[in-house]
């Protein structure tokens, strides 16, 4: 056969299979899509209740584990709903989403938990990022003052649980950094700087006592109230004390990058990418970038992942690529992103629950929701996709 006519016919054939890739693939981006967004009508249609909300689902038995306000993932609902409109433009989403987040207000009380800002911030602040409310604010500002009477100026931080008793004097534990966020809005809000304050003396402790000298983060730490003293460093959800509970790397990893974009102090922005390199770099992070619940659990690869630590971490290095520039923290979100949107992750159409994602760990200590589809793991999914759409 002539050379220039083997030319063509090569040409040709390499044409046609560029075309049809691109075809497929923009086939299943689509298809992904359409995906999602039947999960998302299964999210806003999911009957109203005030005293009862979705937290996770067994799928083995279909039950669906619903939770008063009072749990510290009600917030989370409402948070998911805010979301998906500012994804979908869809006024639906929006209406929904703020009849779930009224029913939190009561929490604006709530003083015998530290967990204000799951309950308060991600539903009512992410109100307020898509309209200026008053109410909203007030409710912000409020639960903020009731959040910091859990103060404690000796030992330097807010005050986790009042459970276990016998054991814990003052424990204050690595999720507790999350909090901050609503304590910093309070005094955008409000004007009043104690909040911002007493945001800053929480971290610092965080700082200077919940990190071992590789970077990651314990789970629990006990002080003294009296004096101060660290009475122990124990874990409440990981395999045991010395290990790397995957969401707690997480909630550090987050935790310290929005603390940086408060204060803009470069201490909290090193903590943030010394532990994001701990976690990014851990032998037993999987190649798909789901860690598995603990980076210790005794049977890895045959243990559990946790897509909740998962996305944590991929919305939180979204945040660190915009201060730092490194494109290996956009890599790490945009790789999640991609194993997520697959369909091992995203429940299938026919499961008539109000969830995106399956294989998020709960709570070991109690065997429960262990790779369950759980409402916090769907919450910084979305908020991922939002971050990366922003960059
Ligand atoms: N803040 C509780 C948890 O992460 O399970």
């Amino acid at each position: 056969m002539n050379k220039n006519i083997l030319i063509l016919i090569f040409a040709f054939t390499l044409m046609i299979s560029c075309k049809n890739e691109t075809n497929s693939n923009s086939e299943d981006s689509e298809s992904i899509d359409t995906r999602l967004e039947e999960r998302y009508k299964k999210m806003v249609s999911y009957a109203l209740d005030s005293t009862s909300f979705p937290r996770s689902v067994n799928l083995k038995t279909n039950t669906i584990k619903k939770v008063p306000s009072k749990d510290w993932t009600s917030g989370f609902f409402a948070g998911n709903l805010w979301q998906i409109y500012e994804l979908t433009g869809d006024e639906t989403y929006k209406n929904q989403a703020k009849k779930w987040t009224a029913f939190i207000e009561k929490e604006k009380f709530n003083d015998r938990t530290h967990d204000m800002g799951f309950k308060v911030f991600n539903s009512f602040g992410k109100g307020l990022k898509i309209e200026d409310n008053q109410v909203y604010k007030d409710i912000i500002v409020k639960s903020a003052q009731t959040l910091i009477t859990r103060y404690n100026d000796t030992v330097g931080s807010i005050r986790s649980w009042d459970f276990n008793k016998k054991r814990w004097d003052f424990p204050v534990i690595i999720d507790n950094m999350m909090n901050l966020e609503l304590l910093f809005e309070a005094t955008k809000i409000s004007g009043d700087s104690v909040f911002h304050n007493i945001a800053i003396k929480h971290a610092n402790t965080t700082l200077k006592n919940h990190f071992r000298p590789n970077n990651s983060t314990w789970h629990v730490l006990d002080y003294n109230p009296e004096n101060g003293d660290i009475r122990m460093r124990v874990t409440h959800q990981g395999i045991n004390d010395d290990s790397s509970w995957a969401r707690g790397q997480g909630w550090a990893i987050y935790g310290f990058t929005m603390a940086y974009r408060y204060t803009k102090d470069d201490k909290y922005l090193n903590q943030a990418m010394a532990t994001a390199s701990f976690f990014l770099n851990h032998k037993n992070l999987p190649e798909d970038g789901i860690p598995y619940w603990d980076f210790d659990a005794p049977n890895i690869p045959n243990e559990p992942r946790d897509v909740s630590a998962g996305v944590i971490v991929a919305s939180a290095l979204a945040e660190l690529y915009g201060y730092t520039g490194d494109e290996v923290y956009l890599n790490y979100s945009k790789k999640v992103i991609q194993t997520l949107k697959s369909t091992d992750y995203i429940l299938s159409d026919e499961i008539e629950v109000p969830f995106v994602l399956d294989h998020s760990s709960g709570d070991w200590s109690k065997r429960s929701e262990m790779d369950e589809p759980i409402v916090y793991g769907d919450y910084y999914f979305l908020e991922t996709l939002l971050r990366l759409k922003a960059l």
